[in-house]
C-alpha cells in the first residue's frame, strides 16, 4: 500500500495588501502593538468579486504544473475551509467545475478550521492507501475577511485571505510520503473560538448582522494557551511515531496564528526558528490555508529537498489540532 506523497504545491494570495498602518486608521490600534503581540505586519484581502473557489483555482494551476499532472489526472477534490463560497454546493464541486476536472470524481469540503489541511492530508492518505483514489487535489483556502468584525480590534488585526493547494499522489518510493500523523478534537472548548451566527443554530438575520454575530469571536488568551500545549504535544507524538529526533526535522511548517505561539512551540519541540517557516508577518492568520501556503513558499525558495523530514502542525477552532510528518 503506497502512502500519500505531496507531488506539487501552489499558492495564491489576493493582490490587495492591508498593512498595520491601514488598520491604525480603522480601529484603535498601532503597528507597534500588532507587531509585538502577534508578529503580523500585513495580510492579503480578497477582492469583492473573489470567492474561495476562485482562490483555489488560482493556487491549483501552479500545483498541477509542479506535479506534472493534468486536470484529468485528479481523482478526488478535498477543500478545507470555514469560509466556503456557499453552504452548498461545496466549494470542492465548484473547483471541480472551474478547473475542468473529470465529471463523476468525488469532491467534498471539510471543516476543521485552522487544522483543516492536516485533517485533509490524513484523509487523502487513507484514500490513497486503500487504493480508492490515486491523485487528490487538496486545498486549504479561506476568505476570513468576510467573517471578520472590522470594528473589533481584538480580532480584526489577526486574519488574512489566501489559498494553498497540494497535489497528493501515491509515493514513488516506500521511504517517502506521510510517515506519521495524529489528529484530535475537543468540542467542549468550541465556544472559545466561534462564528456564533449564520448556521442552523442562529440563522443570519438583521439582528445577528447588527450584533456582529456572523463574525469571528475569540477568547484570545485561552486559545493561546491551548494552542501552544496542543501543537507541542502533537509534534512530539508524530516525531515519536516516526522515530525521528527533532534535530532531523529539516523544516517545521506550523500554523501561523501568533509569532509568540510559534516561538513557544519551537522551544518546546526543540526545533529552532531557523528551520521553521515564518510567514505570519506577510500573511497573518489564514486558517486552513496557512500550512499549504507556507509549504509552497518553502518549496519555491528551495528549502525542501527529496527525502527531507517536514513536520506540519496545526491548532484551531473546534478545538481541533493535529500534526503530520512527511518525507518529501
Ligand atoms: O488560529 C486559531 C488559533 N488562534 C490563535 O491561536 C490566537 C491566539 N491568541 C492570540 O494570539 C493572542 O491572545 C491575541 C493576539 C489575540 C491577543 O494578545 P494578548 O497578548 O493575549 O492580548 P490581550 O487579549 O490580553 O489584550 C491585552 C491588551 C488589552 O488591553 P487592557 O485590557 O490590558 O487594557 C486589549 O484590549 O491589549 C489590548 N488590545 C489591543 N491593543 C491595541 C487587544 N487588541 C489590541 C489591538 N491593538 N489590536
Amino acid at each position: 500500500m503506497a502512502r500519500a506523497w505531496i507531488a506539487g504545491t501552489g499558492a495564491y494570495l489576493p493582490a490587495k495588501v492591508l498593512t498595520n498602518f491601514d488598520l491604525e486608521k480603522m480601529v484603535d490600534t498601532s503597528d507597534e502593538w500588532i507587531t509585538q503581540r502577534t508578529g503580523i505586519k500585513e495580510r492579503h484581502i480578497a477582492a469583492e468579486d473573489e470567492a474561495v473557489s476562485d482562490l483555489v483555482i488560482k493556487a491549483a494551476r501552479p500545483a498541477l504544473e509542479m506535479a506534472g499532472a493534468a486536470p484529468q489526472d485528479i481523482d478526488a477534490v478535498i477543500i478545507c475551509t470555514i469560509t466556503p463560497d456557499n453552504s452548498f454546493p461545496s466549494t470542492a464541486c465548484l473547483v471541480q467545475k472551474g478547473l475542468g476536472l473529470r465529471p463523476g470524481i468525488p469532491a467534498f469540503d471539510i471543516s476543521a478550521a485552522c487544522s483543516g489541511f492536516v485533517y485533509g492530508l490524513i484523509i487523502a492518505d487513507s484514500l490513497i492507501r486503500t487504493g480508492a483514489v490515486k491523485c487528490v487535489l487538496l486545498a486549504g483556502a479561506e476568505i476570513l475577511s468576510r467573517i471578520t468584525n472590522w470594528t473589533d480590534r481584538n480580532t480584526c488585526v489577526l486574519f488574512g485571505d489566501g489559498a494553498g493547494v497540494a497535489i497528493v499522489a501515491p509515493s514513488p518510493d516506500p521511504s517517502r510520503g506521510l510517515v506519521a500523523s495524529c489528529w484530535h478534537a475537543d468540542g467542549s472548548l468550541g465556544d472559545l473560538l466561534i462564528q456564533p451566527a449564520g448556521g442552523s443554530r442562529l440563522p443570519a438575520s438583521a439582528e445577528t448582522v447588527a450584533a456582529g454575530l456572523h463574525t469571528i469571536h475569540m477568547s484570545g488568551n485561552e486559545v493561546f494557551k491551548h494552542a501552544v500545549r496542543a501543537m507541542s504535544q502533537a509534534a512530539e507524538t508524530v516525531l515519536n511515531q516516526a522515530r525521528i529526533p527533532p534535530e532531523e526535522v529539516k523544516l517545521f511548517v506550523p500554523h501561523q496564528a501568533n509569532i509568540r505561539i510559534l516561538e513557544a512551540t519551537c522551544q518546546r519541540t526543540r526545533i529552532p526558528l531557523e528551520r521553521t517557516v515564518l510567514a505570519i508577518d506577510r500573511i497573518g492568520n489564514t486558517s486552513a490555508a496557512t500550512i499549504p501556503i507556507g509549504l509552497d513558499m518553502a518549496v519555491r525558495e528551495g528549502r525542501i529537498s527529496a527525502g527531507d523530514a517536514v513536520l506540519l502542525d496545526a491548532f484551531g477552532g473546534g478545538f481541533t489540532w493535529g500534526a503530520a510528518l512527511v518525507r518529501w
